[in-house]
């Protein structure tokens, strides 16, 4: 099982290398220029690459999860937005669903997005789909054991329209269709994890959450980048039971 952890040592010998200026910028835009130096110089970037995550996201995940201590071996787990998979392989891992560890009970991964996800051992990928589509919630209760699931992630965030107020409402409007979820697969006293973008309506999902969830926290992790309005909700001790 690979280091669970962020390497600090890793990330403090990184930090203290001046920071990089990519070469082949010429023929860019000003935006693409700032991305490419901001990839280069980023310690997630590069831990990514030692760990062989599909991107720095595993980072986030992996800082709520052992401060939380979610995602236990022989869970079910959903991941929504699972595309590239950094988040799934993060799970695969901890869930131990592909049985490398033969002493532990082995878990269940299955990871849903829009767009098409490499295939990756011990996960169930649903491409193409829609999480807030009906239809996808009905092909989650076949492929789940019991039909339940332990712990619901959510990465998802809709295509950038240009104004910024309009995404955040429409990324609390796909939380908010996760409690539809919840209430049709998840365990009592199971857990969710999803992303928002802070702003007024943050409150709404808050509140909603609020309601079936025994304890509910926003979190920013520090692999979310400060200059970011992104943070997580997790609640814990679901209880709400159609
Ligand atoms: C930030 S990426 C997720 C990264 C992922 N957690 C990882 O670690 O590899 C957000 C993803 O949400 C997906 N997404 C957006 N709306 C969706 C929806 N309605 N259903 C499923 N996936 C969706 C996007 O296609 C995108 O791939």
């Amino acid at each position: 099982m690979q280091s669970s952890s962020f390497p600090k040592r890793y990330l403090h010998t990184t930090l203290a290398f001046t920071k990089k200026i990519p070469h082949n910028l010429k023929g860019k835009t000003t935006s693409d220029q700032n991305w490419l130096v901001r990839q280069l110089n980023d310690p997630y970037v590069k831990a990514s690459r030692v760990h062989n995550y599909r991107c720095r996201s595993a980072f986030k995940l992996l800082e709520i999860v052992d401060k939380y201590r979610l995602l236990k071996p022989g869970d079910n787990v959903i991941d929504c937005g699972a595309a590239p998979g950094a988040w799934s392989q993060i799970a695969v891992q901890r869930v131990n669903s592909t049985g490398a560890n033969a002493e532990l009970p082995r878990g269940t991964v299955i990871g849903i997005d829009l767009l098409n996800i490499a295939p990756l051992d011990g996960a169930h990928f649903l491409s193409s789909h829609d999480i807030t589509d009906p239809f996808t919630h009905a092909r989650l209760q076949d492929l789940l054991p019991s039909a339940k699931a332990d712990v619901i992630l959510s990465d998802m965030a809709p295509n950038a329209s240009g104004c910024k107020d309009m995404d955040k409402e429409k990324l609390i409007t796909m939380c908010l269709t996760l409690i539809d979820l919840s209430e049709k697969i998840l365990k009592p006293g199971g857990s969710l994890v999803c992303k928002y973008w802070d702003g007024f309506l943050a409150h709404t999902l808050q509140n909603r959450l609020s309601a079936v969830f025994g304890c509910v926290r926003s979190l920013k992790p520090k692999a979310s980048r400060k200059e970011s309005a992104e943070k997580y909700f997790l609640g814990q001790m679901y209880k709400r039971i159609k």
